[in-house]
C-alpha cells in the first residue's frame, strides 16, 4: 500500500446560505493528492471548483459559507484549526496561485517586497536575506534581468509576467502543495503555453504537490497525473489522465471530452465552436435524489432519475458514478 496521501479531503461539504435556500456549492466531495502529484479537478462552470480551492485554505466567507467534513493535510484536520493557525499554513506549506494576477498582487509594493514580506513572515529571514530571496525566485520563474524586476510594481510587468511573480511568491517558502485555480485563462495562448511549460519544469525541480484546477482538458492532458471530474458540487468521475482520455465512463466526462477543440484550432485562425453539452446544471439549492447528471444525460433511465449512482470503481484506480458505465475486469 502506498504512503498516506499528503491531502486528503473527506466528505467536504460547503454551503452557502442565500435568501432563497441554501446553495450546496460542494456536496459531499472526497479525495486525495499524494506528495509531489499533480491532481487536476475539471468541470464546468459552477460546479464547485473554486469553492474547492478556497475551502482547503479556509477561505470561504463563514456566514455565509459553512465547510463541514475533514480537510486532512499532514494528517492534520484544516477544518478545525483556528485563523492563527491557519494563517501559519497559508502561502507557507500550502499556497494558492488564482486566475487574475492583478487582484491578489499589492499595486503599491514592488514585487521584490511582496516576495520578501512572504518569506520575512514564514521563515524569518532579514530584509537583504529577503530581497536577495526574492530575486533568487524571480528567477527561478523564468524573469529576465531579476535584480532590476524586484524593484518595479505589478502595473510595470506584463500578464504572463506578473503570473510568473504569483508563481514565485506561491513557491518563495517551498510549499508542499500549491492549489492553482486557473492559472492561466486570464492569459493569451502563446502566454498560457508559457507558463504551463514553466510549471511542469518547476513541478519536477522544485517537487511540490498540484492540485489545478482548470476547465480546460488540453491543460490537464499536458500537466496532471490523475483527474477529477466535478458535476454540480461533486465527484462524478476519477481516474488516471491516460485512462479517463481513452476511456471515459461518466457520460459527463464524455460529453466534456467531446467538448474539446481540436488541437490548434485557436492558432490557425479557423476557432470552433466547442460543441456544448445541452441543457443546464442543475440547481444547488434544491435536493436532487437521482444522479445529478439525469437532466442532462443522453442514456438516461427511470432509474436515474430515482437513485443516485454510487461513486465505485469501474476499472483499476478509475471511479465513476453511474449506473451505466461498464465495469472493466477488475484485477487485485
Ligand atoms: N460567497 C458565495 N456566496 C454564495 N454562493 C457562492 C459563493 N461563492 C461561490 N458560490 C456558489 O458556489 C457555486 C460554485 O462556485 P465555484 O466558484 O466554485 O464554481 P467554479 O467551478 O469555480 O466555476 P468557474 O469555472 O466559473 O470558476 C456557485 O453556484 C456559486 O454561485
Ligand atoms: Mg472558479
Amino acid at each position: 500500500m502506498a504512503e498516506k496521501p499528503l491531502l486528503e479531503v473527506r466528505n467536504l461539504q460547503t454551503h452557502f446560505r442565500t435568501p432563497d435556500g441554501v446553495n450546496r456549492a460542494v456536496d459531499g466531495l472526497s479525495f486525495h493528492v499524494n506528495a509531489g502529484e499533480t491532481v487536476a479537478i475539471v468541470g464546468e462552470s459552477g460546479c464547485g471548483k473554486s469553492v474547492t480551492a478556497m475551502s482547503i485554505l479556509r477561505l470561504i466567507p463563514e456566514p455565509p459559507g459553512k465547510i463541514a467534513g475533514e480537510i486532512l493535510f499532514q494528517g492534520k484536520d484544516l477544518a478545525k484549526l483556528s485563523e492563527p493557525q491557519m494563517r501559519a499554513i497559508r502561502g507557507n506549506e500550502v499556497s494558492m496561485i488564482f486566475q487574475e494576477p492583478m487582484t491578489s498582487l499589492n499595486p503599491v509594493l514592488t514585487v521584490g517586497r511582496q516576495i520578501g514580506e512572504t518569506v520575512r513572515l514564514h521563515q524569518g529571514l532579514g530584509r537583504q536575506q529577503a530581497e536577495a530571496k526574492a530575486v533568487e525566485m524571480l528567477r527561478l520563474v523564468g524573469i529576465p534581468a531579476p535584480e532590476r524586476r524586484v524593484k518595479e510594481y505589478p502595473h510595470q510587468l506584463s500578464g504572463g509576467m506578473r503570473q510568473r511573480v504569483m508563481i514565485a511568491m506561491a513557491l518563495a517558502c517551498n510549499p508542499q502543495l500549491l492549489i492553482a485555480d486557473e492559472p492561466t485563462t486570464a492569459l493569451d495562448v502563446t502566454i498560457q503555453a508559457q507558463i504551463l511549460d514553466l510549471m511542469r519544469d518547476l513541478k519536477h525541480r522544485v517537487g511540490a504537490a498540484i492540485v489545478l484546477i482548470t476547465h480546460d482538458l488540453g491543460v490537464v492532458a499536458e500537466v496532471a497525473e490523475r483527474v477529477i471530474v466535478m458535476y454540480a458540487g461533486r465527484k462524478v468521475e476519477e481516474a488516471r489522465v491516460e485512462d479517463l482520455f481513452a476511456n471515459p465512463k461518466h457520460p459527463y466526462t464524455q460529453g466534456l471530452l467531446g467538448a474539446v477543440p481540436k488541437l490548434g484550432s485557436s492558432l490557425d485562425g479557423t476557432t470552433e465552436r466547442l460543441a456544448e453539452i445541452p441543457g443546464l446544471v442543475p440547481s444547488l439549492k434544491k435536493r436532487i435524489d437521482g444522479c445529478v447528471f439525469a437532466g442532462r444525460c443522453p442514456k438516461v433511465t427511470e432509474l436515474c432519475r430515482a437513485v443516485a449512482p454510487a461513486l465505485e470503481p469501474k476499472a483499476p484506480a478509475h471511479t465513476a458514478a453511474c449506473h451505466y458505465a461498464e465495469k472493466e475486469l477488475l484485477a487485485a
